[in-house]
Order: C-alpha cells, then structure tokens, then sequence
C-alpha cells in the first residue's frame, strides 16, 4: 500500500518542552566538541533535557496545551495513540499512563504506543485517520513524546549534541471537508545503521545519505498521488534532524528552504516529538488559512519514512 487518503480536521495542537536548556557551550565542556562544529554540521544550537520528568509527563503536559487552546472537553477523547521509542515503562503504555494523568476513565477508550522512531508521529495519524474514518471513534488524542537524554550517552559526541526531549500533540476529529493523504513505508535496516540498546547508536553518514534521499522521493511520492504542484503547498515541516538534510532536500525539489518550517537550532532531534512540536509552533507563528495545505515529512530509525498532506 503506502498510499491512503483519508479525512480528519485538526481541532486543536499544542506542545511542551522541558525548561532546562543543554546548550552547546555546554557540551564542549562534555565531550570534544566545539559550538561551532555543531551549529556549522547540524544547525543546533540547543536542546531541552527533561531533567527528572518522565515521557508521560511530558506528553500529557503537550495534550493539555492542545486542550486548553481549543477549550475542547476532555472528555470528548476515545482514542489516545502515542509515538515514542522512549516509553517510561515496557508495560503499560505511555498512551494509557496519559489517559490517567488526563483523568479520562469512562469506558471505551483505546490507548496504545506505537514505535515508528522519527517516523512514528505520521504513522500515528495514518491509524487514527482510518480509526476515525470507521466511524467507531469520534476524537482522536495522537501525542508524539521523547525522553532522549535517558537513552544518550554524554560520551559518544557522535550522538550526544544531535538530540533532545519533548513533546507535541494533536486533537483530530472526523471531517469530510478535510482531505489528508498519506505516503508511508518502512523498508527494514539489515545493517543496523540507527539502533537504540542502552544508548542510542547510529552511522550518522549513512543516515544521512537514506533521509536526503527518502525526503525528497517520500514528498515527490505524496505530490504525484495528490495531483498537487508545489505552489499548493503553504508550508513543509520536516522531522527535524540537520538542517543540512532540509537545506539538500529544499534544492531537490526546488521549493524555497523558507517553506519548510524549521525549529531544530533550539531543540535538536526530538524524534517523534519534532513533527508535531513543529506544526505547533508554526500554527502560533505564521498566518495561516482554512484550506491551507502542510505537508509533513519524516523518516527515522527502521528505517522508516513518509509523508503527509493535511488541510488546515
Ligand atoms: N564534534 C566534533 N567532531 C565530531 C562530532 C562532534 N560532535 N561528531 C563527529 N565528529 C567528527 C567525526 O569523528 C569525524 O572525524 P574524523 O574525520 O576524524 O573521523 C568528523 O567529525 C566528520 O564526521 P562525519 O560523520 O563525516 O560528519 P558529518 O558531516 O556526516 O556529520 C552528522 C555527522 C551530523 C551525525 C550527520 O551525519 C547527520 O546528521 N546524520 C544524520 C543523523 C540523523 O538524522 N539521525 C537521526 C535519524 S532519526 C531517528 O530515528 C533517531
């Protein structure tokens, strides 16, 4: 498949990042490393570290946010999906610790995680889409949340200036009006080039090479299944992992690197975090309008990879 179209309408977003700045003057006293190196290779010039906080706390810190902008009643919620790799516990999900924070206990809820890596945010609103499209579902809590520090290892420079903690969240409810289309895939990782054990390992060139690559056929994909042309397009938010992965895409596809959202100089890679803390930002940021169309892009460990195209 890989192809989908569906129907939903963002009614509200929201995010929250830890207040505790790891900047990166600070991780030259860490590692060998210097500000410059960092800023010149990734475009980061600093992360949050949740310092004590949890994944659940953060996620459901995000979905408040997004509650609250809307005035929207929690209640409403009957389905709670999370894409995170960093889970405070194997069992039970993040999803369900949040419907417990939320205070949400009437019958039939689901609440589950999903694993997509940096990918797992689009891959989260492709399964609620098809949930709210069964009919089954009415409104749909989909959170992506990181705790990265937990799995970084302050020693290896080759990873630890790369990333940091967060979360962002959307409340999505049916509409017919509002066409969403979806080009995803995953296509395994034999050689183990982005793995998390205890510590997040990666061949950073390699990835490298597979993003530039997969953003740029992932939105051409999307743009051909749509039948839609660049100039249709109000704004790009890519996953969020160096700007010289965005900078090469933006020339591939000859689409000006000001339509791609980009917020990594102050939070770095936040995985399934960065997609949705994004759209959140640049929905408070930039005068949007009804009919807009966005177009979200990631890829990540897996490998996975995708796109999608919302209208605001
Ligand atoms: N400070 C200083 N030097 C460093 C650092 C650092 N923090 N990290 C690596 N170096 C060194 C390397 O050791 C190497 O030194 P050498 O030539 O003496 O061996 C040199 O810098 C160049 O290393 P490269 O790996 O070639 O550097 P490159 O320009 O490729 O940039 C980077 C490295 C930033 C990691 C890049 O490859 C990258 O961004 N890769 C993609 C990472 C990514 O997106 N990961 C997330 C995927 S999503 C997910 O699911 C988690």
């Amino acid at each position: 498949m890989g192809f989908d179209k569906g129907h939903f309408k963002i009614v509200s977003t929201g995010h929250y990042t830890p207040e505790a700045v790891l900047t990166n003057r600070d991780l030259e006293k860490m590692v060998d490393t210097t500000d410059e190196w960092i800023t010149s290779r990734t475009g980061i010039r600093e992360r949050r570290i949740a310092n004590g906080k949890t994944t659940s706390d953060l996620a459901t810190l995000a979905s408040r946010n997004a509650l609250e902008k809307a005035n929207y009643d929690k209640n409403d919620i009957d389905l709670i999906i999370v894409a995170t790799f960093t889970p405070d516990l194997k069992s039970p999900s993040v999803a369900c610790m949040v419907q417990a924070k939320l205070g949400l206990d009437k019958p039939g809820i689901m609440a589950f995680d999903i694993n997509a890596a940096c990918t797992g945010f689009i891959y989260a609103l492709n399964i609620a889409e098809r949930m709210l499209h069964s009919g089954l579902y009415k409104s749909a809590l989909v959170i992506g949340a990181e705790v990265i520090s937990k799995v970084m290892d302050y020693k290896d420079r080759n990873t630890c200036v790369l990333f940091g903690d967060g979360a962002g969240a959307v409340i999505l409810e049916k509409d017919e009006s509002r066409e969403v289309l979806f080009n995803i895939s995953s296509k395994g990782d034999q050689d183990l080039i982005l793995y998390v054990d205890e510590y997040i390992n990666m061949d950073g060139p390699k990835v490298y090479q597979f993003a530039s690559r997969v953003i740029e056929s992932s939105i051409r994909g999307l743009m051909e299944f749509g039948n839609m042309d660049t100039a249709m397009i109000r704004k790009i938010i890519p996953h969020q992992a160096n700007i010289r992965i965005i900078k090469s895409a933006s020339k591939a596809l000859d689409i000006p690197l000001e339509s791609f959202f980009i917020n990594i100089h102050k939070y770095g890679n936040t995985s399934a975090a960065s997609i949705p803390i994004a759209l959140d930002e640049m929905l408070e940021d930039e005068a949007t309008q009804a009919d807009d169309k966005i177009v979200l892009v990631g890829f990540g460990a897996g490998l996975t990879y995708g796109a999608c195209s919302l209208t605001l």
